[in-house]
């Protein structure tokens, strides 16, 4: 045990640290750690990462925040009981990791986050602080977190709420014209996300962006990262339906088969689907639900997403796709399918390889957007391929051409 913890010389920061999605990315890693469960959903355990001397999960640290108080333990007791997996008998063997992270949880920022966010924080009095302060304060949290665990790097993931879309100014296109709006205090100018990724940035911390807020990732703070030398990507989690748009949609462009609509419903009942409820909240993540469609066929079908939140499926999340097709003599035909997920349990082995292949990225030099990693995102930044079987070969070609650098 103590020579694991001497030999934990990475961490990795989580925003929204007592949410859903985070409490399954520790816990998952401390029980990966202990042998308890196979590595199950993890890309980067397949062959084709073999030798990239990728960190093993035991070997990370975790800490974060949230903007909730709330004990980790118990959280992560309700969402492993109610997936109904191994997870749960995992839970007394990881008692103690999971209570040091608890106490590493610090108070997170709501700033400008809407009505929905704000009223979850347990202390909602951001607006008084100054922005430049507020980036001062996050920034001295990812220091002691890198000193109290004597770590020498921190990827920084944001797993918080969705944020009502951030609207874009000039001053977000420029670094130097976006940081006088943090000097000049305009609050407009940021969500908490944004101020987050600030922080990361100027610490020089690689930073993942898996939620849809557009705020996190200004292409100001993405020009930002490149000239400092920080690995950033986002943006959004590409886990269920959207996963099967991307492998489907290639399949009726490649038999020259016309999509005349395709409208998707999705019913969850965890918090993120109580945050979603709020239509300035949802309109973020629908715009990255719908985006790919039209990218993968080169037209734009008739298309529409609806999100619902049922409280009583918890963390499961079901999806149903009704695909309207035309084929041979304007024959019109249809697919559909049902996605039953849990979100948490489909997000949290991918955002472990996330944080492995971004620490990759920090150790061989790597500055700004890691398009490699487009297949985990349903909106790539800048991504120019949507296809998820193209993305898995860019990540493939990227794990062969990083192999024959190691020594
Ligand atoms: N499969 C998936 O579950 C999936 C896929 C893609 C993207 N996402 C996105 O990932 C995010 C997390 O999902 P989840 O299911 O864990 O949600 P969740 O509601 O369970 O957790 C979010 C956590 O973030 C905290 N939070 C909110 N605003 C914050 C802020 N400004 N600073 C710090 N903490 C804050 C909340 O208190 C909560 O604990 C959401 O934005 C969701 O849309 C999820």
């Amino acid at each position: 045990m103590e020579n694991l913890e001497e030999k934990r010389k990475s961490g990795a920061w989580l925003i929204g640290g007592l949410g859903g999605i985070a409490i399954t990315v520790a816990s998952g890693a401390f029980a990966l750690g202990k042998g308890l469960i196979p590595p199950t959903g993890m890309v980067t355990e397949t062959d084709n990462f073999r030798g990239l001397e990728l960190l093993p999960a035991d070997l990370l640290e975790f800490g974060g925040c949230d903007i909730r108080k709330g004990n980790a333990l118990d959280i992560a007791q309700n969402i492993l009981q109610e997936s109904q997996n191994i997870g749960a008998a995992c839970l007394p063997h990881i008692t103690d990791r999971l209570k040091k992270y608890d106490s590493s949880i610090e108070q997170g920022l709501a700033t400008n986050c809407g009505k929905t966010i704000t009223s979850l924080s347990d202390t909602s009095n951001d607006t008084q602080v100054d922005l430049a302060v507020q980036v001062e304060t996050i920034r001295q949290h990812l220091r002691s977190f890198k000193k109290e665990n004597n770590l020498e790097e921190i990827v920084v993931v944001n797993l918080a709420s969705t944020e009502p879309e951030l609207p874009l100014r000039e001053y977000h296109f420029d670094p130097a014209a976006f940081s006088t709006q943090i000097t000049a205090n305009n609050l407009d100018s940021v969500r908490a996300s944004t101020i987050y990724t600030y922080a990361a940035i100027l610490e020089g911390c690689p930073y993942i962006n898996f939620t849809p807020s557009n705020g996190a990732l200004i292409p100001a703070l993405v020009k930002l990262a490149e000239e400092t030398g920080v690995p950033v990507m986002g943006n959004d989690g590409k886990t269920g339906e959207t996963l099967l748009k991307s492998i489907l949609a290639p399949m009726f462009s490649s038999r020259n088969l016309e999509v005349l609509s395709w409208a998707g419903f999705n019913i969850l009942g965890n918090m993120d689907g109580k945050v979603l409820d709020n239509p300035e909240n949802k309109k973020s993540k629908l715009k990255s639900k719908d985006k790919l469609l039209s990218e993968i066929l080169g037209y734009d079908p008739h298309s529409n997403v609806d999100i619902n939140y049922v409280p009583s499926l918890s963390d499961q999340k079901i999806a149903w796709d009704f695909i309207h097709f035309q084929g041979f003599m304007g024959t019109k035909m249809s697919l559909q399918f049902t996605w039953q997920g849990y979100d948490s349990m489909l997000a949290a082995p991918i955002v472990l390889d996330l944080i492995r292949l971004a620490l990759l990225a920090k150790k061989r030099g790597e500055r700004g957007l890691m398009s490699h990693l487009g297949e985990f995102f349903k909106t790539p930044i800048e991504g120019k391929e949507y296809q998820h079987h193209r993305q898995h070969e860019l990540l493939i070609h990227y794990a062969e051409q990083a192999r024959k650098t190691i020594t």
